[in-house]
This record gives C-alpha cells, structure tokens and sequence, in this order.
C-alpha cells in the first residue's frame, strides 16, 4: 500500500511541478497522516522531492454540525414539529432537542409565528413550505460562499483548524522511479562490476544499535552471588534451604526456644493453616529436645515447663534459616563420625512485621556456621572480621546480646564511612550445648554461627533508602534493567 502510493505521488508531483499533502489527500481520498508518512519515506531519497512544512488553516464540521447533516437543521426540526393546528410553545419546546435556537432560528426566518393572545402562547407554521439550506451546505462544505461559513462558525456548526501540511515539489534528483540504494557492498556486485552503476546507502553512523533483548539480574541476586563468592572462597558449602514451610520443631524447638517465647506468636510468626501440623520427626532425638526444655541435662536446669508436642507441630514459615542450620547440624553426626564443617546459606525468611521502609515480611537472611573442636569467641570474631574484610568492611563493633540459642550472643555493628556512623549489620553467637548436645555432637565440638540480612547491605550499596524500591510490585524494571553489577570494593 505505502509503496503504491510512493509511486502515484511521484507521478502527481510529476504532472503537476507541485503540491500538498491535503491536496493529494483529497485527490487520492486517503487520509492525511498516510499521505505524511509516505512523503517522509520519499524525503529519505536524496534530492529526490523538495519538501516545505506550511500551515494551513481547513473548515471543519463541529459535532453539532455531524448532527445536522443527519437530522436536518434545528428550525426545520421546529417547523416540522409543528402541527397544522399549532402548539403550545411551552410543549413544542420539550419535543426536539436543540430547540431554543431552532425556534430562535425559525422566527427569524419567519417560518413561524407565536400567537401570545390566549393564556398560554401557541406557536403555528406561517411559511407554507421550507428548504433546510443549512443541511444541504453542511453536507458539501467545499460550495458554501465565505461569509455563510462565517456564519455557521458563530452558530458552531463550522470550526477552522490550523493543520501542518507539506508543500512539495520536484527535487533537482526528481524521477518518477525510486532506485533502491544499495545497503551492502557484496561479492557479487564485485565480481561482476555492477558496483560502479550502483548507488549506495550512505552509512548513518548516527544509528544507535539494537537494544538487546536479554534478561537483567535483580540487586539482590548480585548481592547474593558476591556473599556466595566470599563464603566459597573461605571454604564453606552451601546448606540446602530449599523449604520455606517449616515446623516450630526446627525453627523454634531444637533451637532451645521456650514453647512461651514471644517469638512463637502469630504476631511474628506466620503459622500455616494447611497443613497444619507436621507429624514426622525423629523420636530420639525428640525426645532428648522435649528432656533439655522441661527436665534440663547436659549441666543446665532446662526452662522446667510442661512441654508439648502439639506446639512443636505447628507449621509455619520459617523465621530464621537458623532452623536449616539445626537440621544439617543434627544430620552430621546421623552420617557417623564427627568432622569439622564450615556451612552457610542465602534463602529466604519471613516474619509477620509491620511493614514499612526498612522492613517487610520476607527478607533474605545470609548465615554462616562452623563446627569445629574447641572453638571459642575469638574464633567467632576473628572469622567475622575475615568475612566482612571480603565485603570491603573493616570497622567492626560488637554488642552483647540475647538469643535463646546462643551464648555468648553479639550484635555485630560496622562502620559506615558513607553514613558515617556505626550501623548495626548482623547477629552472631556460640550455638548453646542445649542446642547442640542433644544432636550428639562430641562434647568439645562448639558451633560458632551468625546471621545478617541480603538487603541490607544491598540498599546500601546501590543507594536505596526505601525497601518497596527494592522488592515488591513498586520495583523499577529499569533500575533492575541498568544498576551496575555489584563489586565489592575490598
Ligand atoms: N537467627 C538469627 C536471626 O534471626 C541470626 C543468628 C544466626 C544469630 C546464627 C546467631 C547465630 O537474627
């Protein structure tokens, strides 16, 4: 189509020396925005067509003038309205639309009268018979006479619009013909010598390059491969946490968590409806957790309450990959024989917080565990400062806490040099023999462990001061699209 009408503007141009591109729209009865588009592909050709833009000011029909041309003119709707007899004027103006200026519009014309003797006025036909000129005009505006349009522009039937067109005329390289550029100088037009008859297309170095359709890595997950990175380069394996729903058994219990721990409410802990409970755990093992909590043993009193079953069931989504860690710990030593392990994982957690800029109620939590013979806090710390030095981090503080599975417990604070301040990065601690004896580990095995959140750290490295920037439906696909990759500076 586009090209068919290339080539009769081509051959119009020809016979006539110049034109427009409203013109060519009327004589082609094309629309005008195509007869642009197929001179702008024409202007493409060098010299081929001299273009000029000009404004030109067209007649247009208003929406009330489209009315008119359908249903006749309003003083004709009037006049019709009116029967032989007449009307009541106050009747006949509720049976047509437009008819204040219809009946206006008649009087003037002196088609109708208004008989104002009665008590009501009643409007008759005075003109014996009528011609609706204003339908007529409006169906071909090309014909009405200048001041009629005038006219019909104060009564709104007719509005002028300025529209951009296109002067054209013949280029000093005019054809009828377009020849097609070459685009590649090939063997073939070599060999044959049929290069030095052709014209080529000048190289537009202007050009930007395709974009490329590819897939483009979150923040989080750049992040996440340089904690990978850094653990694997220290000589951790990575723990399976591949469940997201778990039982307060892993998450809370073999943790030496209180079964009254504020923890283990539903305001911070998502439980889970269906399933329910879970019902399989190893019964030994069990049995040695349900002793530590009500009874005590391994040296320490226990919490001596009455511990049940029931509130081990409940499944919910895990809180902490810590309870990942317990159930590869506890799988250790069903393999046989102690040996020294270095673990970590990067998985999802979910907490049910009350949300806002810094927290929502999933987060990614990053953790290390190393079980080994007498390991002791300075292990813990010297391991820290080796593993945040990794993450371009060297000031580091640390704070003794409180978690029910860890003693001693720090809250391990860092230096920020942007921020300029201590800012608080993570939790770590020495797994308690409540926790770990009753999984048999050899007695003078001790866990040393911490954990922090992947985004954290990643809002401060690529600048982000709210989360929903981050993770959520508000995410900007092209800050996902263009954030550089994440390098530690170490
Ligand atoms: N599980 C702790 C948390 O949720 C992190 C932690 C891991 C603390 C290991 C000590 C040891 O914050």
């Amino acid at each position: 189509m586009a090209k068919q009408l290339t080539d009769r503007i081509l051959e119009y141009l020809e016979k006539h020396g110049e034109t427009n591109s409203l013109d060519l729209a009327n004589e082609f009865q094309e629309d005008h925005q195509k007869i642009i588009g197929a001179i702008k592909s024409l202007e493409t050709v060098d010299d081929l067509i001299t273009v000029k833009p000009i404004s030109k000011k067209k007649w247009e029909i208003t929406a009330e003038g489209e009315y008119i041309i359908e249903h006749g003119s309003h003083e004709v709707a009037i006049y019709n309205a009116i029967p032989d007899e007449g009307i009541s004027q106050a009747e006949l103006m509720k049976s047509v639309p437009y008819a204040k200026v219809g009946f206006s519009k008649a009087m003037v014309a002196g088609w109708i009268n208004l008989d104002k003797s009665g008590t009501s006025p009643i409007v008759r036909k005075k003109a014996p018979f009528i011609v609706d000129t204003i339908q007529t005009h409006l169906k071909d505006i090309s014909n009405i006479p200048e001041n009629i349009k005038t006219e019909y522009k104060k009564r709104k039937l007719l509005q002028e619009v300025v529209i951009k067109i296109m002067h054209l005329e013949k280029g000093p390289n005019f054809s009828i013909k377009i020849e097609k550029l070459e685009a590649d100088l090939t063997s073939d037009l070599l060999t044959n010598g049929s290069w030095k008859n052709k014209k080529f297309k000048p190289y537009n170095f202007e050009a930007l390059g395709a974009a490329i359709q590819i897939g483009s890595l979150h923040p989080l997950l750049k992040v996440r491969h340089e904690f990978r990175k850094i653990f694997l380069e220290m000589g951790f394996t990575e723990m399976p946490t591949n469940n997201f729903v778990e039982n307060s058994f892993w998450n809370f219990d073999a943790l030496f968590q209180p079964q009254q721990h504020p923890a283990r409410d539903a305001h911070d802990t998502f439980f889970v409806s269906e399933p329910r409970v879970s019902t399989k755990f190893p019964m030994d093992y069990l049995e040695k957790v349900k002793k530590v909590h009500s009874k005590g043993g391994y040296g320490s009193l226990g919490y001596r309450y009455d511990w049940k079953l029931e509130e081990a069931q409940k499944n919910l989504l895990r809180t902490h990959t810590t309870a990942v860690s317990a159930r590869v710990l506890r799988k250790l030593m069903q393999e046989g024989e102690f040996k020294p392990v270095k673990y970590f994982s990067i998985d999802r957690v979910f907490r049910n917080e009350t949300l806002d800029a810094t927290h929502l109620a999933e987060f990614h939590q990053v953790e290390g565990v190393i079980a080994d013979y007498g390991l002791t806090l300075g292990d813990l710390i010297g391991t820290l400062y080796e593993f945040f030095k990794k993450l371009g981090i060297t000031q580091l503080q640390f704070k003794p806490a409180y978690n029910p599975y860890t003693e001693p417990s720090m809250e391990i604070f860092c230096y920020h040099n942007g921020l300029e301040k201590w800012i608080e990065i993570g939790n770590s601690g020495m797994f308690r023999p409540e926790m770990v004896l009753p999984m048999d580990l050899p007695p003078d095995v001790n866990v040393i462990a911490w954990g922090l959140s992947l985004e954290r750290p990643t809002m401060i490295k690529y600048g982000l001061n709210n989360i929903r920037d981050l993770v959520g439906p508000k995410v900007d696909m092209e800050m996902v699209r263009t954030n550089p990759l994440c390098r530690l500076e170490k």
